[in-house]
Parts: C-alpha cells; structure tokens; sequence
C-alpha cells in the first residue's frame, strides 16, 4: 500500500468509527419523559391509567389484577426487561406493536417518572 491509499483506508475507517459511535449513542442515549408520555398515551392507556394505576375495565376484560406501575418490583425491573414485556407482551398483557426503539426507550423513562 502506498501513502495516498494508506489514507484512504484510514479515513475510511475514521469515518465507519463515527457513524458508530453516533449511532450508538442515538441507540442508547437516555429516554426522553416527556416524549415517552405522549407514546403512552396513545398506547397505554387503555390498560395502564396516566398515574401508573390499572384501568378497571382492562382487568375486567382480562380478568386478571394489574399491578400499578408505580410499584416496587415493576420499578425494580430492568430496561431491558421492560422492553421485552412492551414488546412481547407479558402474561395477559398483549405485545404492543408498531413502537419503534425510541419511543420504547421514552415510554420506559415515562414509567420511571412515575415511581413513587
Ligand atoms: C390491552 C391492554 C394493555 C395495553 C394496551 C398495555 N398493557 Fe401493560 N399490562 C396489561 C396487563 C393485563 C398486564 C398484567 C399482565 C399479567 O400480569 O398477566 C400488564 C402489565 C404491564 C407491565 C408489568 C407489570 C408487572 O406487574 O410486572 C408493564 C411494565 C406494562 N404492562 C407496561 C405497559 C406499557 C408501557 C404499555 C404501552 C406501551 C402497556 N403496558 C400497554 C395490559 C395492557
């Protein structure tokens, strides 16, 4: 390799080493409340209250008791786990679809805010 294509390929390695590193902080940059607030409630709420809290009729037609967000153990799980409960469903939860990975990651924030 001569000088000139020497930089060529180092440039080329600068420049893929920024588009990762701007994209993995896209990807794992902290949720945004506020911004998780408006995704809750367009897909949360009509099972999860704004304040965290079941909505009666969900658990009447689901026939199962939802605990409130808010609480210990729903606080005490992880990101990711909470991501996999959104997005898989979890028990008589339904998965919700359609959410991309931001509005994930901010309706998780959302949830944090809520704990008490
Ligand atoms: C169609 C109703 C429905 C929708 C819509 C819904 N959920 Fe749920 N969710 C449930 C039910 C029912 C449970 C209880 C699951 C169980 O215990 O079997 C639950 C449980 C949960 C839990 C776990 C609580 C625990 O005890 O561990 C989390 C977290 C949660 N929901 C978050 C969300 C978020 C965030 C959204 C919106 C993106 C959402 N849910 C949308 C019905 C729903």
């Amino acid at each position: 390799m001569n000088g000139s294509s020497l930089r060529k390929a180092a440039g080329a390695a600068l420049i893929v080493l920024a588009a990762a590193i701007v994209y993995f902080s896209w990807w794992a940059a902290p949720g945004n409340a506020a911004a998780g607030e408006a995704v809750y409630k367009d897909h949360c709420l009509l099972c999860h209250a704004l304040n965290g809290q079941p909505q009666f009729t969900a658990e009447k037609v689901s026939r199962t008791s939802i605990d409130s967000l808010t609480e210990r153990d729903v606080q005490a799980k992880s990101n990711a786990d909470l991501k996999k409960i959104i997005v898989e469903g979890d028990g008589h939860m339904p998965p919700v679809k359609g959410l991309s990975h931001r509005e994930v990651v901010n309706v998780i924030a959302f949830i944090r805010s809520l704990k008490k």
